[in-house]
């Protein structure tokens, strides 16, 4: 797909969960396949993508052999990137294979010129909901005053709003104001792109666009109340980051 003038295209993967023995064709859940087949099509964007981000549960189990997998993937692709830890992450698997000087790595902020993408770790040990402590609100905020006149877009695992299904509003971001305080005072902050949710959604607030991406692995059904899985292909998000701050975005289904 072609991009405007000027714009940084951005891809948004998000929970791959894929386990330390890879999955069979004929499993409930192919997360190998389906991570396979996410791949493929991402070296189709790849000629016309600036970057990419994967916003967390890249492993189901915490196994560093699931992250080697998504990262043998991301790696290849040859695009700056970054990436997220999830709810299902272990910090020591993921520093193991996106340490700081890989393309797609740990790194908190990704520099993409009239943009940078910073990148906030909401993973709490041992809990499924998320949330920034004190450390992760100060680094925010060291990255937010550096980061000069770029436009800014946020990447977190949990998203910092409602997202219309009361089971998932239950395991979010449990201290999200804080961050909503930053969105609201700072007008360099552009959006904020989520995953967890594994459907797409988009909101606004403060008049910038908050959003979530649909999974690599399962989809979640969108507005209903209670835990359900929704059939549907695995899916990321593309983001056209404008060079007047305003952000075009839609969902890529590998039907
Ligand atoms: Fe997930």
């Amino acid at each position: 797909m072609q991009k405007g003038q000027g714009v940084c295209r951005l891809l948004q993967v998000s929970d791959t969960h894929l386990c330390a023995l890879p999955s069979a064709p004929t499993a409930e859940a192919p997360v190998d396949q389906r991570w396979q087949a996410t791949q493929t099509r991402l070296m189709e964007w790849v000629d016309s993508a600036d970057a990419i981000v994967h916003t967390g549960d890249v492993s189901d189990d915490g196994s560093a052999a699931a992250c080697q997998r998504v990262a043998e993937g991301l790696q290849a692709l040859n695009l700056p990137g970054q990436v997220l830890p999830g709810n299902h992450d272990e910090p020591d698997a993921l520093l193991q294979t996106f340490a700081p000087g890989q393309p797609v790595s740990l790194a908190r902020v990704l520099d993409l010129g009239a943009w940078q993408l910073i990148g906030l770790d909401s993973r709490q040990p041992g809990e499924v909901s998320g949330h920034l402590c004190q450390a992760e609100l100060s680094a925010l905020d060291e990255a937010l005053a550096n980061a000069g006149n770029a436009w800014v877009l946020l990447a977190i695992h949990h998203p910092p709003v409602s997202v219309n299904c009361a089971w998932l509003d239950a395991i979010g971001l449990d201290n999200a104001q804080a961050l909503l305080d930053r969105l609201e005072s700072n007008p360099r902050i552009a959006g904020v792109v989520s995953g967890h949710v594994h459907h797409a959604f988009e909101t606004m607030h403060a008049g910038r666009p908050v959003l979530t991406a649909p999974a690599v692995s399962v989809q979640f059904l969108a507005g209903s109340d209670e835990f359900a899985i929704a059939p549907g292909p695995p899916a990321f998000r593309w983001l056209d980051l404008c060079p007047d701050g305003t952000i075009q975005t839609g969902i890529e289904e590998m039907n």
